[in-house]
């Protein structure tokens, strides 16, 4: 019994996608080392909290947890608590956590998670606490085991870090500059997954349209969707995030010619305004997003549309949001993450000094949302009587006697249908349409 006790993990993940997946690796070398998971931080031996500090609400809420954390060591002193994650890379961080949080174990960045089983068998045998931290990105390292959450969908990094350095944002500065995997390692990463029974892969990337330019001889990434897409066996194909201004043509023909690239793209606008975009660093005006978008939506038709959009950005006068609104509706996303400005150390919109109220940002705020929702209902209305390809992923969360599932699109669908089919593509009608997710029934 305390043998099983002391072989549990625990991982809780913010952030990214990114995140996820490195917290997937985690899994991946504490099952190797004879660990499983647990869904219960007082059942763990080991508890990681991988962070993100994209936003303040991400960095509070670790804190918070932290917090918590004290009690459970005092009960357990073998426990071993562990922080990780693009927080940590932060300049002076590590050290703060572990002024503020003195019960915590090991501390590491994001450049080297891969040695994590190393410092945890420094902490067991030498009875001492970690900290290590890489200023700079280290050569991609290949092989690292994964754990993954779902038998049927993976995600796959294709590249690490960003160049942009859009003017809000901390990733550039956490997750270093950009880096790309050799196409034969992500090839061969995705035909054992195949091989294991996986049918969707998700290639992963800050940003993912500049794969391969710096990689020898150059891939571009419409070359690797190309060489992807003719992996037997596999069945969809999804990549995010895509820069509106590195966006080619020819990776709209590749997904036009392509018959597992999804028809979904999520494409972060941030702003409507021109003006903006500008003080944003994101080198696209408003009408270049909109030319693009039409040029997407002619050569794919049915395509989805996702974006992120941030409000109260320094400087946002009225008129600017106004223009974020108009191109919410002009574009009609299918759904949109909402992001209020947070003002990030060390990045050049925290000094710029017409930072917006608090009280205008959550106005705004508020106001965006229900246009977005709006919007998100009508196109999900767009499915209802219509029969659409699934992949089951399992029962539904809320509902155990139904199957969910999403669709080419990326839309949520729970559904009657056939336990036996989970892992499966089936086709469903859809029923009913609401603003998150549609209802169906398989089509037998
Ligand atoms: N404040 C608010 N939102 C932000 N994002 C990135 N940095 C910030 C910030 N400082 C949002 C952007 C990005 C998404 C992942 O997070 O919209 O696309
Ligand atoms: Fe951040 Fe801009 Fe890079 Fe996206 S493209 S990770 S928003 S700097």
């Amino acid at each position: 019994m305390i043998q099983e006790q002391m072989l549990k993990y625990y991982i809780e993940t913010w952030g990214c996608q990114m995140n996820e997946e490195d917290s997937e690796k985690l899994a991946g070398m504490l099952k190797n080392i004879g660990y499983t998971a647990t869904l219960r931080r007082e059942d763990a031996s080991i508890i990681i909290f991988n962070t993100c500090c994209v936003r303040e609400n991400a960095e509070l809420k670790v804190y918070g947890n932290l917090g918590a954390l004290k009690k459970l060591k005092e009960k357990n002193p073998e426990l071993v608590i562990a922080v990780c994650g693009c927080m940590m890379q932060q300049k002076g961080m590590a050290e703060e956590i572990i002024k503020r949080f003195p019960y915590v174990d090991i501390v590491f960045g994001t450049h080297n998670a891969y040695k994590f089983p190393e410092y945890l068998n420094r902490v067991k045998q030498e009875n001492v606490s970690v900290k290590e931290i890489m200023d700079k990105e280290t050569e991609i390292v290949e092989g690292v085991p994964i754990e993954r959450k779902s038998d049927s969908k993976a995600f796959v990094t294709i590249m690490y870090g960003c160049n942009n350095f859009c003017t809000y944002c901390v990733v550039p500065y956490v997750r270093g500059r950009e880096r790309s995997r050799k196409p034969e390692d992500i090839e061969n990463e995705i035909i054992d997954l195949v091989n294991k029974g996986y049918k969707e892969i998700t290639l992963l990337g800050q940003n993912v349209n500049s794969y391969g330019k710096e990689l020898e001889p150059f891939v571009s990434f419409a070359d690797l969707l190309r060489r992807i897409d003719k992996i037997e066996g596999l069945e969809r194909i999804r990549f995010m995030t895509s820069h509106p201004k590195d966006l080619s043509e020819d990776v709209i023909s590749a997904i036009k010619e392509g018959t597992k690239l999804c028809e979904q793209i999520h494409l972060p606008v941030q702003s409507g305004s021109t003006r903006i975009l500008s003080k944003m660093n994101r080198k696209y005006s408003r009408e270049d997003y909109l030319a693009l978008i039409k040029k997407i939506k002619n050569e794919l038709p049915g395509v989805a549309l996702t974006t992120d959009i941030i409000v109260g950005f320094p400087g946002e006068t009225e008129e600017d949001f106004e223009d974020t609104i108009s191109l919410v509706k002009e574009v009609g996303f299918d759904s949109a993450f909402t992001f209020i400005y947070s003002r990030r150390k060390y990045t050049p919109a925290d000094r710029m000094e017409d930072q917006i109220d608090d009280s205008v940002k959550h106005e705004r705020f508020n106001r965006l949302i229900e246009v977005v929702n709006e919007i998100s209902a009508e196109k999900n209305k767009e499915y209802e009587n219509k029969v659409v390809e699934i992949l089951v992923e399992g029962e539904s969360k809320n509902d155990s006697s139904k199957l969910t599932g999403r669709t080419r699109t990326g839309k949520l669908v729970n559904f009657v249908g056939r336990k036996e089919n989970i892992g499966k593509l089936v086709d469903v009608k859809i029923t009913k349409a609401h603003s998150f997710s549609l209802l169906g029934e398989e089509v037998k």
